[in-house]
């Protein structure tokens, strides 16, 4: 294997370098690694998108806030625990709530009295993730003490200049704010998972090289990390459309399994997603991603009413629920936690 120093220009380098052989080895290096280390099995996160009302205006999302053809729907408590239920018959593990963000004290209290039904229905057995945004230390803390035991946020790129183009400038868009939560999450106990996207207009090698280093020094547990791909309907999608020059397809496929790659290089006990907005560049994305060192698959598990309303990039809403695992040996019934978060407490 061609030597990568794990440094700003040893990840630029690699990142830039686009010889077939050398991209090939780099990882398929990744994948042995993988095996070696967290092992060969995949582990399943049913994902249920519980809402698409958001109060954020992150310029590239499909569900920003300011996107009036964007379809607004919540789903009843009864759907979220028949499909929680479905979650654990299937042998899943633990499921990933997802929503728009929200913080009204309906919203905040209706999730811990969520987490603990769905904690109940499965004898506390039942793993439960969160991904529902930016929210004060005391909601995260009532939600850990609810039972959820791990929180995914993405940075979306660790470069604050970067970060500042991509959302409008207030206070609700604030790059140290995300890290504040970051930082909280972590305080609290949560395993935390972040990620960034992959092949934005105005991001670097060099931007994306500094995200792999920004979540070594986080010692992040978990990472979710996928191609930028435009939503029609925002004002980011409108411009890579027309005028802003992003990557091809091609190029930010294969960006973002180097970024995996590379990745579990760094980091070689932490829990890497094989991410849904792969398979929209390539139906056989997320399991490229897990050949080159992911070890999580998260199937979609929403009721087929609402699937085409959380539509947060183009081409989302025509995907099947889950991958083709094939010859992939699946963790069921496990929780498949983070080997480095283990290892940290
Ligand atoms: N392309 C790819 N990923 C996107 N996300 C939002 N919009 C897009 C897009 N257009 C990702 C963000 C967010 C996660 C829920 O979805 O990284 O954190």
């Amino acid at each position: 294997m061609y030597k990568i120093s794990p440094t700003i220009s040893g990840l630029t380098a690699a990142l830039e370098n686009n010889d077939r052989e050398f991209c090939r080895k780099l990882l398929s290096e990744a994948g042995t690694l993988r095996d070696r280390t967290v092992g060969g099995k995949v582990y399943l996160r049913g994902l249920l998108e519980i809402s698409s009302i958001c109060r954020k205006d992150c310029f590239y999302c499909g569900i920003r806030c300011s996107n009036g053809n964007a379809s607004r729907y919540t789903l009843s408590d009864e759907e979220i625990i028949s499909a929680s239920q479905f979650a654990f018959k299937e042998g899943y593990g633990s499921i990933c709530i997802q929503s728009g963000e929200r913080c009204d004290s309906d919203f905040t209290s209706r999730i811990s009295r969520l987490v603990r039904a769905i904690k109940d229905i499965s004898d506390g057995s039942l793993g439960i993730t969160l991904s529902l945004g930016e929210q004060s230390y005391d909601t995260l803390l009532e939600w850990f003490e609810a039972g959820a035991h791990r929180y995914l946020i993405r940075i979306e790129t660790s470069n604050p200049d970067l970060y500042a183009r991509l959302h409008p400038q207030d206070a609700l868009h604030s790059f140290d704010r995300r890290l504040n939560v970051l930082q909280d999450l972590r305080s609290i106990g949560f395993q935390v998972g972040s990620g960034v996207m992959i092949g934005l207009p105005f991001q670097s090698c060099r931007d994306l090289a500094g995200d792999l280093l920004f979540l070594k020094e986080f010692d992040i547990d978990m990472v979710g990390m996928g191609p930028y791909i435009p939503h029609p309907g925002t004002p980011l999608g409108k411009e890579c459309l027309s005028a802003l020059s992003i990557p091809t397809a091609e190029e930010r496929l294969s960006l973002s399994l180097k970024m995996v790659a590379l990745l579990r290089l760094l980091m070689p006990d932490i829990n890497i997603a094989a991410t849904t907005a792969l398979e929209v560049l390539d139906p056989r994305g997320r399991e490229k991603a897990i050949a080159a060192g992911a070890n999580i698959v998260m199937p979609n598990i929403s009721p087929a009413r609402v699937r085409a309303g959380y539509d947060l990039y183009e081409g989302k809403r025509n995907l099947t629920e889950s991958p083709a695992l094939g010859e992939i040996e699946i963790g069921y019934n496990q929780w498949g936690d983070s080997l480095r978060f283990k290892s940290r407490v």
